[in-house]
């Protein structure tokens, strides 16, 4: 197998750089508004939320702090393995403040499910939910969603942050992985 059918192929682009520049903007427009005279904490989910996270960060222009929190939802392949794995905490509290939690994508749910029950113990004034890419149709959790970037078709996607077996992720536009050929 050659290099491609390791770590795939990015394909169609579903999402262009402009288009996601655009919106990115809009959302940090946006979540200024709502959260105006407020200082609230970005929580962005390692890994794939990184580029969205640090765009919309500066979009927003508040007086924000910013954090990570890492967890894992799937194994090697394309879908999740159902269980939810926190792989790296926040460095600090989140007690009183306005959390908003920044995601990549919500698929299934199961990982944005998670995140939000286990935040919500820590006794924050308040949790929202931004999340990039939203796959409706794959939903088998319901969470509440605050801010949504794009809601796109059930398609394993690439860029921008999103990654298949650790690669893509430096893409500027976001991609529709090719399906890999059989042996
Ligand atoms: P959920 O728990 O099923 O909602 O899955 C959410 C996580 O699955 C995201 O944080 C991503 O890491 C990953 N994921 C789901 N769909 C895609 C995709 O199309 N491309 C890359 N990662 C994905």
């Amino acid at each position: 197998m050659d290099a491609h059918g390791e770590v795939g192929r990015p394909g169609r682009i579903l999402i262009s750089r402009h288009e996601i520049a655009a919106r990115v903007a809009e959302l940090g427009l946006t979540i200024r508004r709502d959260y105006a005279g407020r200082f609230p904490l970005f929580v962005g989910v390692l890994k794939g939320a990184i580029v969205f996270a640090a765009d919309l960060f500066r979009a927003a222009a508040l007086p924000a702090s910013l954090d990570f929190m890492g967890v894992s939802s799937y194994g090697a392949g394309q879908r999740p393995s159902g269980s939810v794995r926190l792989t790296a905490d926040l460095s600090m509290s989140i007690e009183g403040r306005d959390v908003i939690i920044i995601e990549d994508i919500v698929d299934t749910g199961r990982t944005i499910g998670y995140l939000r029950r286990n935040l919500a113990t820590r006794h924050p004034r308040s949790i929202a939910l931004c999340v990039l890419l939203d796959k409706v149709a794959r939903r088998e959790v319901d969470v509440p969603v605050d801010y949504v970037g794009f809601a796109i078709p059930d398609e394993f996607v690439v860029g921008y942050g999103l990654d298949h077996r650790g690669y893509h992720r430096n893409l500027r536009d976001i991609a529709v992985l090719e399906p890999t050929e059989a042996p």
